[in-house]
């Protein structure tokens, strides 16, 4: 009996050095593998962190492909995960559309199928008191609208690509787009959030001669960090407005 005693002591023993073994493990392992896991924790942080550089690591846009980091999420956050709207602290109607997993457990999208999801009647509908985002705010447009259904008829994946350039900067072929992506659906003429219209060339101008648009999107002390609610920039983005103002912020 005592004998027996003591090999079950032992085994209690090993069976305890072995979970605090493998909890040890497993958290080294988590630390290990920390920057691997980046990608989703950056889409899933709200702004203020680091540049999405996993964004650009990507591989190269395919012109007939919708991608869920650079179109789809930005058109999300400033269309409609607005403070008041689909943000985490409102989340009217109890939905939350600021990062991928939020916009895809509404259950509203189904992946290879846009015409079987609400979320496509919701921002198509002809009715003011039904379409999103509601008035004043402006419809999205056709061009955004066929973005994102082509997005989830290609499988709404969680997916990215790098179509940075910073060599051929202009007004109309690089910033102009950047900003309606990212920016437009919260300056705009109806809903113009600080004042600050970003929809035309010479509500841009103003804010790039002022250092504001750069302050804002370098996240720099003594600005409101942009686009609010949303990840930081991805660097080269940074970078080609840093071009296009130091060229004189042209309407080119
Ligand atoms: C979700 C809505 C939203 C998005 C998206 C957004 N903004 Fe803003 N922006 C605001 C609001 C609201 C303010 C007013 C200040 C505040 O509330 O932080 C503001 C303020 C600013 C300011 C003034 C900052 C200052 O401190 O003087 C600039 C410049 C600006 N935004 C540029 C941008 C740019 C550029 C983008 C896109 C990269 C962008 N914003 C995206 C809502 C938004």
């Amino acid at each position: 009996m005592k004998n027996g005693k003591t090999i079950t002591g032992l085994l209690d023993f090993s069976v305890v050095a072995f979970i605090v073994l493998l909890i040890m493990m497993l958290l080294f392992w988590g630390c290990k593998h920390d920057p691997i896991m980046l990608p989703s924790k950056t889409a899933e942080s709200n702004g203020n962190g680091n540049p999405d550089t996993s964004t650009y690591n990507a591989s190269p846009c395919d012109p007939d492909s919708a991608y869920f980091s650079n179109e789809v999420l930005p058109l999300f956050v400033s269309n409609c995960a607005k403070s008041g709207c689909h943000d985490a602290t409102t989340h009217a109607e109890g939905i939350i559309l600021d990062n991928y997993n939020n916009i895809m457990s509404t259950g509203d999208i189904q992946p290879g199928n846009a015409s079987h999801g609400k979320i496509l009647d919701a921002i198509t509908a002809n009715d003011a008191d039904d379409i999103m985002p509601p008035p004043p705010n402006n419809p999205l447009t056709t061009t955004q609208i066929n973005m994102i259904t082509t997005w989830i008829n290609q499988g709404a994946l969680n997916n990215s690509c790098d179509g940075c350039d910073t060599v051929n900067v202009t007004y109309a072929a690089t910033i102009a787009p950047l900003l309606q992506a990212k920016c437009v659906g919260c300056h705009n003429s109806a809903s113009a959030g600080g004042n600050i219209n970003l929809s035309n060339y010479s509500g841009v101008q103003v804010q790039a001669l002022n250092g504001r648009l750069m302050g804002s999107v370098k996240h720099d002390a003594g600005y409101s960090p942009m686009p609010k609610g949303g990840t930081k920039l991805p660097q080269c983005e940074i970078d080609e407005l840093t071009l296009w103002i130091a060229a004189g912020a042209l309407n080119n």
